[in-house]
């Protein structure tokens, strides 16, 4: 996506928060690890949320880039932790940190990540500190909820929606409300940007989840077929157990591999079913931007909703 020449600087002063913030330990062992993913790469979607829901109100607090700083770093934490519970090897296109490093580095750092963060929200202050830990909360159940139903293949998709609600729009939501707090948006804006957050959130799942199966590696930066090589059943695969209960059967007495799923998601539609779950998403966090003044914020809004769904390849929208 391109962008605004404000976002560009805006997200250039929270980088320097977040290099001080994970680089600020005398020891290489703390500091080597904490950098590593920043370093690495990495969308910074959620600070550009944090940075963008202000500017609909007012920008420039000090608060708004502590708090842009803070969620990407909390956010890099429960990846570090992903990765270890998922035994991924690849992330942002390098080595993860347990496998450079070893689990008990890529815990430990996780947590030290937490921690900085939630630093970084205390000196933002206000409603930023209460915001911050509700929404890492919500991650957490969400994390523990899907750990709960690996490999049921037979879960209401209600449920997958309701579990990625937690794991990832929460800090998405919280993003969008920490920009309208710091900002000094009114109470009404605040809950229009929350909603958009929360709505985006979820499509964004949905779309990271689409990818795991139609992905290119080299775009993503992660192992594609990692979910269900794990038994995270995600939406694709739920939708196409639902219309082919052979499909189930096998997923749950566990013979079913990779190219036994593409073949059923590609007879029952289900890629296609998925795509048209996260457009809908996309739908209502662009109806949520309508309580918004017209302007570039809202512009920019609107733009990284397309941005989110244009991951996808185009067949899946035709
Ligand atoms: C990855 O998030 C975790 C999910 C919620 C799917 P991103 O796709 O935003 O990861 P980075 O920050 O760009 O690496
Ligand atoms: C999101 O789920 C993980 C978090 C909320 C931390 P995924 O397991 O799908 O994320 P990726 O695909 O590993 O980035
Ligand atoms: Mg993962
Ligand atoms: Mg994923």
């Amino acid at each position: 996506m391109n962008q605004p020449s404000w976002l560009v600087d805006d997200l250039l002063r929270v980088e320097t928060i977040l290099l001080d913030t994970a680089g600020g330990s005398p020891h290489a062992l703390v500091r080597d690890p904490a950098l590593h993913l920043i370093q690495a790469g990495g969308k910074r979607l959620r600070p550009a949320l944090v940075l963008t829901a202000s500017r609909a109100a007012t920008p420039g607090a000090v608060a708004t880039d502590l708090s842009a700083a803070a969620v990407e770093l909390i956010h890099l934490a429960t990846l570090y932790h992903d990765d270890v519970v998922d035994e991924t090897k690849t992330r942002r296109g390098v080595d993860t940190v347990h496998a450079r490093w070893g689990t008990e580095v890529a815990v430990l750092v996780g947590d030290y990540l937490f921690a900085q963060g939630c630093l970084l929200g205390a000196r933002a202050g206000g409603d930023v500190p209460g915001i911050l830990a509700g929404a890492l909360a919500d991650v957490c159940e969400g994390q523990i909820v899907e750990t709960a139903a690996l490999h049921t293949a037979d879960r209401p998709t209600e449920d997958y929606i309701d579990t990625v609600s937690k794991k990832t729009a929460a800090l998405f939501g919280a993003a969008c409300e920490m920009g309208a707090v710091t900002g000094g948006a009114s109470d009404e804006l605040r809950a229009a940007l929350f909603r958009y957050g929360m709505h985006l959130g979820i499509a964004f799942q949905i779309v990271d989840d689409l990818l795991d199966f139609v992905g290119d590696p080299r775009v993503t930066g992660k192992i594609p077929g990692t979910d269900l090589a794990q038994g995270v059943y995600t939406l694709p695969v739920l939708i196409a157990c639902e219309r082919d209960a052979s499909l189930a059967q096998d997923l749950t007495a566990s013979h079913a591999d990779l190219d036994r799923v593409l073949v059923a998601m590609r007879d029952t539609g289900a890629l296609e079913a998925t795509q048209a779950a996260a457009e809908r998403m996309a739908a209502e966090a662009l109806g949520a931007l309508e309580a918004l003044p017209p302007g570039e914020p809202r512009v920019t809004l609107e733009t990284i909703v397309g941005g989110v769904l244009a991951q996808t390849p185009e067949w899946l929208t035709a």
